[in-house]
């Protein structure tokens, strides 16, 4: 599938639950909010019915996310059944590394790695923002640093093609920790990317003071190790910029939405929320309601394949989180 822009569509961020067992300032807001009635969540046939289909059309990646997708009930029957759809290539997680170090299988030999693993999950995509043990809690609202240590050191043990390690850039938060989390994931051979805040919640740290462009973060790590080059054949399927470090090699990753003029070039992806909504862009109002096609007896997969292309011809070049989609003041102002 190609959209009106030449975005050739391949990859499918599906998120299977809006719930968390932790509280990011940056993604939740910090007063108790509701979780989604079971009825508004798609049913785990009904999105492997959506990948199914996407993948006829094209959709080579998938990558699930949530919320937590860990925790989602009976998670590892839904992955055992998405490593069997035919077509897709790779299959990745996004999980905050909380639950991966847990005993999952009867009798506890195996982590919850270890089953992601052999389902076929290929890639796992772990947050962590900081090793400061007290940031984290003050960051997540849980103290639960232990834990994504551990969950990380599991991943290793099953097995992964790729780790990588995502990093959200927050001034005052964790600026002056950038050296350790690029030693951390040298000394275990993990792909670190540092990540500019988005506004894609309406929560209170969204604002200039936080917001950590990763220009400056670049800076800071070349004040220390010396001039970043930049590895134009390193590619992920993303819109990550990866740089080699002089000295180790090591190679780390920037993803800047809000600073990145070229962002938007190269993008592959569409996204379907844990309701159903397909959306064409992360940074864009735009969204279409899957699920009432799904739910529909009338509907067929073909109408489905349909409303697929429908949305892909919908989608925009570029994202709007420069002009109007910021719940606060344009984070761009301050430049990058
Ligand atoms: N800005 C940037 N990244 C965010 N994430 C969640 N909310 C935001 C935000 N507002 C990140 C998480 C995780 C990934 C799935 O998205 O930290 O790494
Ligand atoms: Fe949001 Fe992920 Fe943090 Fe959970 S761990 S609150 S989903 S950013």
């Amino acid at each position: 599938m190609e959209d009106r822009y030449g975005h050739r569509i391949s990859y499918l961020r599906v998120s299977i639950t809006d719930r968390c067992n932790e509280r990011c300032a940056y993604c939740m807001p910090a007063e108790e909010q509701e979780w989604l009635p079971r009825e508004d969540v798609l049913s785990y046939e009904e999105v492997l019915r959506v990948i199914r289909v996407g993948a006829t059309l094209g959709i080579r990646k998938v990558r699930i996310t949530g919320g937590e997708p860990l925790t989602r009930r009976d998670v590892f029957w839904f992955f055992e059944q998405l490593g069997r759809i035919e077509g897709l290539e790779d299959i990745g997680v996004s999980t905050n590394g909380t639950l991966l170090a847990r005993p999952a299988n009867e009798g506890g030999s195996l982590t919850a790695a270890d089953l992601l693993r052999r389902a076929s999950v290929r890639t796992a995509n772990i947050s962590l923002d900081t090793l400061d043990r007290e940031t984290y809690a003050l960051a997540t609202g849980r103290d639960y640093l232990p834990q994504v240590l551990d969950g990380i050191e599991a991943a290793r043990a099953a097995g992964f093609e790729s780790i990588k390690l995502n990093a959200v850039l927050m001034r005052g938060r964790n600026e002056h920790e950038l050296w350790d989390l690029i030693e951390f994931a040298r000394e275990r051979d993990l792909l670190l990317r540092f990540i500019e805040l988005m506004p894609v919640s309406t929560t209170q740290v969204l604002t200039e003071e936080n917001f950590l462009p990763i220009g400056e973060a670049r800076r800071l790590i070349e004040f220390r190790y010396g001039p970043l080059e930049p590895r134009r054949d390193f590619r992920t399927n993303g819109p990550a910029a990866y740089y080699r470090l002089p000295g180790t090699g090591q190679t780390i990753g920037f993803i800047g939405a809000m600073t990145d003029l070229h962002f938007c070039e190269t993008c592959n992806k569409l996204r379907l929320t844990c309701e159903g909504k397909l959306r064409p862009c992360l940074g864009s109002h735009l969204e279409f309601d899957l699920r009432a096609v799904l739910r529909d007896p009338a509907m067929t997969d073909a109408d489905v394949a349909r409303f697929f292309r429908e949305v892909v011809d919908r989608k925009p070049e570029q994202h709007e989180f420069r002009d109007n989609y910021q719940p606060n003041r344009k984070m761009i102002a301050i430049g990058g």
